[in-house]
């Protein structure tokens, strides 16, 4: 049974997904939600799931990121996983971090990457007038949304769309994507999950 870690900083939807998806004859089971602020909504979702949490702060490391990757490092590591899910972590880590679990790292970014990585995906595509959006799973590489894509799903952006309603639209389909993703990375099957 594979064992999955996941890196949370606010409501933890994601998280949700991937945690109610691993269930039943599914390989892999989560063995810890983690969040790097203490008041992350998707904790005591985790904790109502079961599931163990820690909390790394990043705060009292102030610029020391080395210190509070090792933190996080030490942390992650007590719990076993296999696979690490990035899941609305909102931290940027170094190639340390990326280094200690390459090959076996993922992350949901809200945008049809290569397009629009960094923040505010959304308010790009509208900005740029694209006529779909979406969202792509990726292994985590030390270039910032940058590694290999192992999934996507396209919705429509609408004409009267704004970023708030363009997200509320992705967000259901990211709850189906990254599940899906997850399944197959933990088997070793890196097939590209492409929705709808
Ligand atoms: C999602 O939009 C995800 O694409 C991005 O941050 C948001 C996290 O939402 N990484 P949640 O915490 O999973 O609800």
């Amino acid at each position: 049974m594979k064992r999955v870690a996941i890196l949370i900083s606010g409501g933890g939807s994601n998280m949700v997904a991937l945690a109610q998806s691993m269930l039943g004859d599914h390989p892999a089971r989560p063995c810890l939600v983690l969040s790097n602020v203490a008041s992350a909504g998707g904790l005591a979702k985790a904790q109502a799931m079961g599931i163990p949490t820690a909390v790394v702060d990043h705060k009292p490391y102030g610029k020391d990121r080395e210190a509070f990757e090792g933190a996080l490092i030490a942390a992650i590591d007590a719990h076993q996983p296999d696979v690490i899910a990035m899941a609305g972590f909102m931290h940027i880590l170094t190639p340390k971090f990326i280094t200690h679990y390459a090959g076996r790292m993922l992350n949901i970014h809200p945008s049809l990457l290569p397009k629009y990585k960094g923040l505010h995906t959304h308010a790009r595509a509208l900005e740029a007038g694209d006529t779909e959006a979406g969202c792509s799973v990726h292994e985590v590489t030390s270039e910032l949304d940058g590694g290999p894509i192992l999934g996507q799903a396209r919705v429509p952006v609408l004409a009267d769309d704004s970023a708030d309603t363009l997200a509320a639209r992705v967000l259901p389909m990211e709850h189906q994507l990254y599940p899906a993703v997850l399944r197959r990375f933990v088997q070793g099957d890196r097939t590209m999950v492409v929705l709808p």
